[in-house]
């Protein structure tokens, strides 16, 4: 797919994105970029952290990176206050932190019981909790504009379930319950706050897991059997979801969740 760029349709505004990545959100932030924001990255891997800003940085932006644990809320209130000290302001949040699994050896699918304490607190710190941090500390600019824009990455194992994805399916259907108060509660100022909720798609910790992991093997290989449109997702059309979300071009809507899942999942 030959991407396409709304050339300014971002210009003028700053966009944080929390848990960059290294795929839709990260080809998210790039296309922001390429449209005319500044950017503020936030990541726990440097590496992922520093090929995200090079990229974004290609495009002539302004683009601050933190690497930073988001589960941390004085660390996001300290990244929000920094950055806009130096770019003014924050009109956009995107927040898709994931946690890795401390035993990520095994994959990061894996039955119900064999979930541990360890991995339902990491994921509620990140997932959620980090998301009510990072959306409280943007608030009082956003509020202050009379404008903001804020997207929740999801996943449709939130909405309908899938096998090995007990622990992020049910963190970010609670990140997706909270969207709809965010959303009714600062409709007053014009903060729209939206889920995209992508299906399965080829990033490369999906492409690596496919490639090392019977069991997540297996589960995507079923999944994709059932897609409508016949194949996968590639990361820059869960990106172009997130972008049109994060933009003008959806200011009529809020308190949503936005599918991309080649017609997997149909609500
Ligand atoms: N890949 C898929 O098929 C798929 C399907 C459905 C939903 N999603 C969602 O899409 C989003 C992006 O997925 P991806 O596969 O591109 O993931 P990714 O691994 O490229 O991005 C997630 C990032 O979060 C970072 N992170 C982890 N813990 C963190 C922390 N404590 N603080 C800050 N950053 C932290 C990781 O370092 C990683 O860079 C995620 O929210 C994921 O749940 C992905």
């Amino acid at each position: 797919m030959t991407k396409k760029f709304f050339k300014e349709r971002f210009e003028g505004k700053v966009a944080m994105i929390v848990g960059v990545g290294r795929g839709s959100t990260k080809e998210a932030a790039v296309r922001m970029a390429a449209e005319g924001a500044d950017v503020v990255l936030v990541d726990i891997v440097k590496e992922h952290l520093e090929k995200a800003a090079e990229e974004c940085r290609s495009h002539g932006q302004k683009v601050l990176a933190f690497e930073a644990d988001a589960a941390d809320g004085q660390k996001t209130r300290e990244i929000v206050e920094q950055a806009t000290k130096e770019l003014g302001k924050i009109d956009i949040l995107v927040y898709a932190a994931v946690p890795a699994l401390p035993n990520m050896k095994k994959g990061p699918l894996r039955p119900f019981h064999e979930t541990t304490d360890e991995e339902w607190d990491r994921e509620y710190a990140v997932t959620l909790k980090g998301f009510v941090s990072a959306v409280k500390a943007v608030l009082p600019c956003m509020r202050q504009l009379n404008y903001g824009k804020i997207v929740f990455v999801a996943t449709d194992a939130a909405r309908q379930g899938s096998t090995g994805q007990s622990t992020d399916g049910a963190l970010k259907a609670a990140g997706i319950g909270l969207v709809k108060t965010l959303a009714r509660e600062y409709a007053r100022n014009k903060i729209n706050v939206n889920v995209v909720s992508p299906g399965p798609h080829a990033t490369p910790l999906v492409k690596d897991q496919i490639a090392r992991d019977e069991f997540f093997r297996k589960i995507v290989d079923g999944m994709t059997k059932w897609v409508p449109l016949g194949r996968m997702g590639e990361p820059d059309e869960i990106a172009a979801a997130t972008c049109f979300m994060a933009s003008d071009d959806a200011s009529y809507i809020t308190g949503q969740t936005f599918s991309v899942s080649g017609g997997l999942s149909m609500f």
